[in-house]
């Protein structure tokens, strides 16, 4: 086998429920990852030595030393495959991007998974997507959901995921911002927001409940997806980081405002931000949605996706994407 393709899907966070920080630096979640039609593509091919190359959306942005997180997945899976010995041959992987770099989209946890699942095939290692799994949590709190997909409950760091039960599909537009977030300043600007809010003390509603002594999904969110419905869905759309992601990005008030306006179910910050999703009626009115934020200048630029997506997959030979994807279009 000389070459193996993988696509993988962006996520947003339907809910995103975060707990305190924990002794190893990370926060307990209770989130609802939804996959959508925004994909990155990996492709593997045998190599005297490992290496990387990117191309397209941020690809300036993506470190290509050790750290890269598509490299770390594949040295990942030969020691797993291999415990204790090196590969004879290297592996050279190729990302072309269209997720945004630190956006809130997770596209480089989505690297990692296309990369598991593309260097699997490529080695004949034959591990099955619950084996993939344990890997991906030991390299990130998103690449457990990246190989999977569709929509799902993800608890602990986010590496403990869930499918869940979803009737039909989500139209939704993506607010790119100008610049990126970094993840781990928006859970530190997080943390100093809930040190305030529990210093202020009863008065305010008081110190929260740890997120792991609830470990609950939002049941209104998770009823509206099992019904179909989107706009309850649009209803219950919740982020515990947007208020961070707001007071490092003021700007992005405006353009969350400026979604409701042209009458977005509901309009969240992704993740970490600074992309924006907006939750539409239907494919007409997404493209309402998209148009006018681009005429309102509140984004640098919109896409148009389809939620839930499927996970990473192997693209046959022959079939890789045209520059526009199925249910990706771009505005
Ligand atoms: O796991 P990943 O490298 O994608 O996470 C990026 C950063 O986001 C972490 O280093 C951490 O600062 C923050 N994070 C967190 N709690 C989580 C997930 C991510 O604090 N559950």
């Amino acid at each position: 086998m000389t070459a193996v393709t993988a696509r993988v899907p962006a996520k947003v966070n339907l809910q995103l429920t975060v707990g305190p920080v924990r002794p190893d630096g990370y926060h307990d979640l209770v989130t609802v990852f939804h996959a959508v039609s925004l994909y990155d593509e990996v492709t593997v091919t045998p190599a005297q030595r490992d290496s990387v190359t990117v191309t397209g959306e941020g690809a300036g942005e993506v470190p290509l030393d050790g750290s890269n997180l598509a490299l770390r997945a594949a040295a990942a899976l030969s020691e797993a495959a291999a415990p204790g010995k090196r590969r004879a041959r290297g592996v050279a992987i190729r990302i072309r991007k269209r997720i945004p770099v630190a956006a809130g989209l997770a596209g480089g946890s989505a690297n990692a998974a296309a990369a598991l699942v593309a260097c699997n095939e490529l080695w004949r290692i034959g591990l099955s997507q619950p084996e993939l799994a344990e890997i991906a949590a030991g390299l990130g709190a998103d690449v457990t959901f990246a190989l999977i997909g569709g929509t799902a409950v993800g608890l602990g760091r986010g590496e403990q995921v869930t499918p869940a039960l979803v009737s039909g599909s989500y139209h939704w537009v993506l607010a790119f911002a100008d610049g990126a977030l970094s993840t781990p300043e928006v859970y530190a600007a997080a943390d100093r927001l809930r040190t305030a809010r529990d210093g202020r003390g009863a008065g305010t509603g008081g110190p929260r409940k740890p997120v792991d002594a609830a470990h609950e999904p939002d049941s209104a969110l998770l009823a509206a997806l099992r019904a179909g419905d989107p706009a309850a869905v649009g209803r219950n759309l919740s982020n515990d980081l947007q208020p961070a992601a707001l007071g490092l990005r003021p700007g992005l008030r405006r353009a969350l405002a400026a979604g409701r306006e042209f009458g977005a179910l509901g309009a969240i910050v992704s993740g970490s931000g600074p992309t924006c999703a907006y939750l539409a009626r239907d494919a007409h009115h997404a493209r309402e949605i998209a148009v006018a934020l681009t005429g309102t200048g509140v984004c640098r630029s919109v896409a148009r996706v389809l939620g839930p997506a499927p996970g990473a997959v192997i693209v046959p030979a022959g079939q890789r994407s045209p520059s526009r994807l199925p249910g990706g279009g771009t505005n």
